[in-house]
C-alpha cells in the first residue's frame, strides 16, 4: 500500500502565520506539522509516500524533507496542486503515483496520538472499497460527520449545522484504486471544491465502505484554536507539564 499526504491549500485560516510559509511546515511542539503524518504512515508499514503540496512555498518541503532518508526507510515523492480545488482535487494528482495499488491518504494537518497500523492491516485484507477512521468529538459540526445505522455508515454530511452523530470522519482514509474514477465523476460543491465527503458517499452507495474507530486523541491543526490544541496535546504526550500558574 502506498501513502499520499495532502499538504496543498493556502492555509488562509491561519493567516498571517501562513503568509511566508506553508501551513504544514509550521511547528507543532518540536517538529514541523508534516512530520506527524509521515511518521503515522511509516508506523503502519507505508514507506512509499507522495506529498501533494501547493502555494508559494512548495520548494521548502524539499529543503526540509529532501529524499526522506533522515526518516530511515522512506521514499518521498512530490507533486504540486495548482490553486485550491479541494481535497479530492489534490488526491486526483496521485493517480499516476498509486499505479493501481491501494492507498492510505492523510490530510497534512491531522495529528494523532495512537497508531493506524491495525486499520492499515485490516484494509490490506479488505478485498475492495474504502475504509475510514472515525472519532467521537464534541464539535462535530466542524467536520465530515458519519451517520451510523446497524453498525454501518449510511451517510456522511460535510460540516452539518445539526450533526446526526458525534462521529467525525478524520482525515485518514484508505482507498482502493477505484477512488480515481469516483473523483472524475464529482461536481464542485457550494464552496467550489471537489469534496472528499462526496468520494466517501460514492463508496457508501456502492456498499463498500468500512470503518474503524481511532484510538487515542486526534486533532486537526488548521485554525488558531486547533493548532494551539495540537501543540499542547503533542507536548503533553512528550511529557511536558504545563504549569497553569505561570501560563
Ligand atoms: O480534518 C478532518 C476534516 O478534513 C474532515 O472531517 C472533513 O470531512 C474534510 O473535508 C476536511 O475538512 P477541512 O475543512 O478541515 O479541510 P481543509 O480545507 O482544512 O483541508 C485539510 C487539508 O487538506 C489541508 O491541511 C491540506 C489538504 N488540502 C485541502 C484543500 C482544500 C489540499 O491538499 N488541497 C486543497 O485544495
Amino acid at each position: 500500500m502506498r501513502g499520499v499526504i495532502l499538504a496543498g491549500g493556502t492555509g488562509s485560516r491561519l493567516f498571517p502565520l501562513t503568509k511566508v510559509t506553508n501551513k504544514h511546515l509550521l511547528p507543532v511542539y518540536n517538529q514541523p506539522m508534516i512530520y506527524y503524518p509521515i511518521r503515522a504512515m511509516m508506523d503502519a508499514g507505508i514507506n512509499e509516500i507522495l506529498i501533494v503540496t501547493g502555494g508559494n512555498n512548495a520548494g521548502d518541503f524539499l529543503r526540509l524533507l529532501g529524499s526522506g532518508k533522515e526518516f530511515g526507510d522512506l521514499h518521498l515523492n512530490y507533486t504540486y496542486q495548482e490553486g485550491e480545488g479541494g481535497i479530492a482535487a489534490a488526491l486526483r494528482l496521485a493517480e499516476h503515483f498509486a499505479d493501481g495499488e491501494k492507498i492510505c491518504v492523510i490530510l497534512g494537518d491531522n495529528i494523532i496520538d495512537g497508531s493506524i497500523r491495525g486499520a492499515a492491516d485490516d484494509f490490506r485484507k479488505q478485498e475492495k472499497g474504502a475504509r475510514l477512521l472515525l472519532k467521537e468529538v464534541q464539535d462535530a459540526e466542524r467536520f465530515g460527520v458519519a451517520e451510523l445505522q446497524d453498525g454501518r455508515i449510511v451517510g456522511i454530511e460535510e460540516k452539518p449545522s445539526n450533526p446526526k452523530s458525534p462521529y467525525a470522519v478524520t482525515g485518514i482514509y484508505f482507498y482502493d484504486t477505484s477512488v480515481f474514477d469516483k473523483i472524475k465523476t464529482l461536481k464542485p460543491s457550494r464552496r467550489n471544491e471537489l469534496e472528499i465527503t462526496d468520494v466517501n458517499n460514492a463508496y457508501i452507495a456502492e456498499g463498500s465502505l468500512t470503518y474503524s474507530f481511532l484510538d487515542g486523541w486526534w486533532t486537526d491543526a488548521g485554525t488558531f484554536e486547533s493548532l494551539a490544541r495540537a501543540n499542547r496535546l503533542v507536548a503533553t504526550s512528550a511529557g511536558l507539564v504545563f504549569d497553569e500558574e505561570t501560563e
